[in-house]
């Protein structure tokens, strides 16, 4: 990968392939979750080591609430084990951690390693990681609605102070939209992802399963990205 050319600002990743990864080898898909969080760990000092400042990951979908309670509870089981054991060298790094999404629905245990390893981050300033759980696009945008017609209502503004900054000010997290989206496992599609900030978002849609997804594979994705011309409705 050529460093000297332009990293993008913003990465997300789509983490999708865990089951499959599994199945393709006799495993449970428990197993696959397990190998994608290794990955991520790897992956994560790759990608803040290259100098890129925000990565977002999608971690848990509001509507993977569908699946197997057996999968769901494996699932919020590893986020504990993760987020307060196996992420605290986001510390040493010096890396903030946020979250997006709804509380509700997410256990209490999962909620209290959260908000730790927020607070403990809190003050890193060598990038963010940015960790969409219970997150859903469509619902990030409702619960906009409701946050800014409750300040209308409640007279703290009028219809007319509402402008992108407002709106921007109040998603989840106000963070510069994003420059690269990659999801993997060779789905072609976002599934509720950061709708609002993939606007002008260059896509990339590798084949391989998220647990097979190294620092090589994500070198080829900003090589990929360096090659496309962005022009945001403008011409070249
Ligand atoms: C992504 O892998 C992880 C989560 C959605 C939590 P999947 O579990 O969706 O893997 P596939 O798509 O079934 O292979
Ligand atoms: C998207 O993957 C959500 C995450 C990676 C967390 P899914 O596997 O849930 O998406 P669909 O169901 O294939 O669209
Ligand atoms: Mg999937």
């Amino acid at each position: 990968m050529e460093k000297r050319q332009k990293l993008p600002g913003h990465v997300g990743i789509i983490m999708d392939g865990n089951g499959r990864w599994a199945q393709e080898r006799g495993l449970s898909r428990s197993l696959g979750h397990k190998a994608g969080s290794e990955n991520l760990k790897s992956l994560c000092t790759h990608i803040f080591d290259l100098g890129i400042p925000i990565l977002s990951v999608f971690a848990f979908s509001t509507e993977n609430f569908k699946r197997d309670a057996a999968e769901v509870q494996y699932l919020m089981q590893l986020f504990v084990k993760m987020f307060e054991k196996e992420f605290t060298f986001l510390k040493e790094k010096d890396v903030r951690v946020l979250f997006s999404g709804r509380r509700e629905n997410l256990p209490k245990e999962v909620l209290r390693v959260m908000d730790r390893l927020v607070e403990e981050t809190a003050n890193g300033s060598n990038g963010i990681f940015h960790i969409c759980l219970n997150y859903g696009g469509q619902t990030e945008i409702l619960d906009l609605c409701r946050k800014i017609s409750e300040k209308v209502e409640a007279k703290e503004i009028s219809s007319k102070d509402i402008d992108f900054s407002l709106v921007r000010a109040n998603l989840y997290q106000d963070l510069p939209d994003l420059d690269l989206v990659i999801r993997t496992s060779g789905e072609q599609r976002i599934s509720n992802f950061m709708l609002y900030q993939s606007a002008y978002a260059e896509y990339y849609f590798p084949k391989v399963y998220f647990p097979d997804f190294d620092a090589e594979q994500f070198d080829l994705a900003i090589e990929e990205f360096q090659k496309r011309t962005r022009k945001f409705g403008g011409t070249k």
